[in-house]
């Protein structure tokens, strides 16, 4: 038995022609850490609310612990849930923000008191406690939305974009103390966000959603690696993995500007005898400059003019037109080319993937 589990969940608001969620199947475990990522109106906030009990559920079946809630009132569901537009009572401190849920519950002032403690402490409140909202930045307000709903102690925790009001910077450093809360509450979380880079680097294991229906659920570098169809392959990762619609003929691979790239006879097989209405995908890392790749298949050799660049140290960017389409490479610092470079280029021929044109589902 799985701590959630949610069977064939569907949502279909009244007086919405179609449904927002549809058969959505998930088992999680406890102190699982799972993020619901997908383009916006997808339906991740949808399915969230229908767990914490905001949302009805239209059809399906919803159990936590064991025991189905799919009637049962949002405060007895065990859960606790921040919001993307989580909003602090302006007139009341830090502390009286954190514990004022706590009151309503009726939880005895002693406990309050030391769970509020707790909570400012771990959180590392404790310099701002006696202040206003108005006079927090927009992180430490972020801690105060956090601390509120840790304070209820509950064995599921439901977030809702919660960094989508903070700067870039403040969302890097509250992923990881976000991470580091959910290894110490141990909590089972499920984090709601638009944002391909939050589910990788905080989730222990992704959903992935497309107009209400679940693509795929695995592993960051599972779903990474291995992406079922082209839109999950297209969504994870930055920047976004080229795609070509490329035919085969024998051990070539041609593209639509007339290019050709060889590959090795395991690969070809991979496809079954498929020839065309074939998508090839390939990540920028794996589109190689280095004279040790060139060399190794200089059977399959390309060339471009380099039509943009992005430079930002650690990770550079090569944009030229290849195969008919824009295309992406990802260089080390020693590789950063200029506007109007000629360049070298291979295909790492292992690192391909193949999508079938009209289903869009991967071949490999
Ligand atoms: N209260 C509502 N009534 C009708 N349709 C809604 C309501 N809330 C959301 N939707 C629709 O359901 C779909 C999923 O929305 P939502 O779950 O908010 O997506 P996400 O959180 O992934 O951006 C969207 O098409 C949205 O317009
Ligand atoms: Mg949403």
């Amino acid at each position: 038995m799985s701590f959630i589990e949610m069977k064939n969940i569907c949502k279909k608001y009244a007086g919405a022609e179609k449904n927002s969620v549809t058969d959505f199947n998930l088992n999680i475990e406890e102190k699982e850490f799972i993020a619901f990522v997908g383009p916006s109106g997808c339906g991740k906030s949808t399915t969230l609310r229908m767990i914490a009990g905001f949302e009805e559920i239209t059809s399906g079946e919803l159990k936590i612990g064991g025991k189905v809630m799919n009637e049962t009132a949002p405060r007895d569901r065990g859960i606790a849930m921040v919001f993307q537009n989580y909003a602090l009572y302006p007139h009341m401190t830090v502390e009286k923000n954190i514990s004022y849920g706590l009151k309503n519950m009726k939880v005895p002032a002693n406990e309050i008191k030391k769970k509020v403690d707790w909570a400012i402490k771990i959180l590392g409140l404790e310099e701002y406690r006696k202040r206003k909202p108005k006079n927090l930045s927009g992180g430490q307000r972020q801690r105060v939305a956090l601390g509120r709903a840790i304070v209820k102690n509950q064995k599921v925790f439901l977030m809702d974009e919660p960094l989508s009001n903070l700067d870039a910077k403040l969302r890097v450093s509250m992923r990881n103390e976000i991470s580091k809360l959910h290894r110490e509450l141990g909590s089972t979380t499920i984090y709601v966000t638009h944002d391909q880079v939050e589910a990788m680097t905080m989730a222990d294991r992704i959903v992935i959603m497309k107009d209400g229906v679940v693509q795929q659920v695995g592993k960051p570098m599972e779903l990474y690696e291995h992406p079922v169809n082209k839109f999950v392959a297209g969504f994870i990762g930055s920047p976004q993995m080229n795609f070509y619609d490329v035919t085969i003929n024998g051990n070539a691979v041609q593209f639509a500007d007339g290019s050709k790239i060889i590959l090795p006879e395991n690969i070809i097989a991979k496809l079954n005898g498929k020839k065309d209405g074939l998508i090839l995908g390939i990540r920028g890392e794996d589109i190689k400059l280095d004279s040790q790749n060139l060399d190794l298949y200089k059977n399959s050799v390309q060339h471009a003019v380099v039509e943009n660049t992005e430079v930002m140290g650690n990770e550079n960017n090569l944009y030229f037109t290849f195969g008919g389409v824009n295309t992406v490479a990802r260089v080390s610092k020693y590789e950063i080319s200029k506007v109007g470079d000629k360049i070298d280029f291979v295909f790492s021929p292992a690192r391909i993937h193949f999508f079938d044109k009209e289903t869009e589902k991967s071949i490999f």
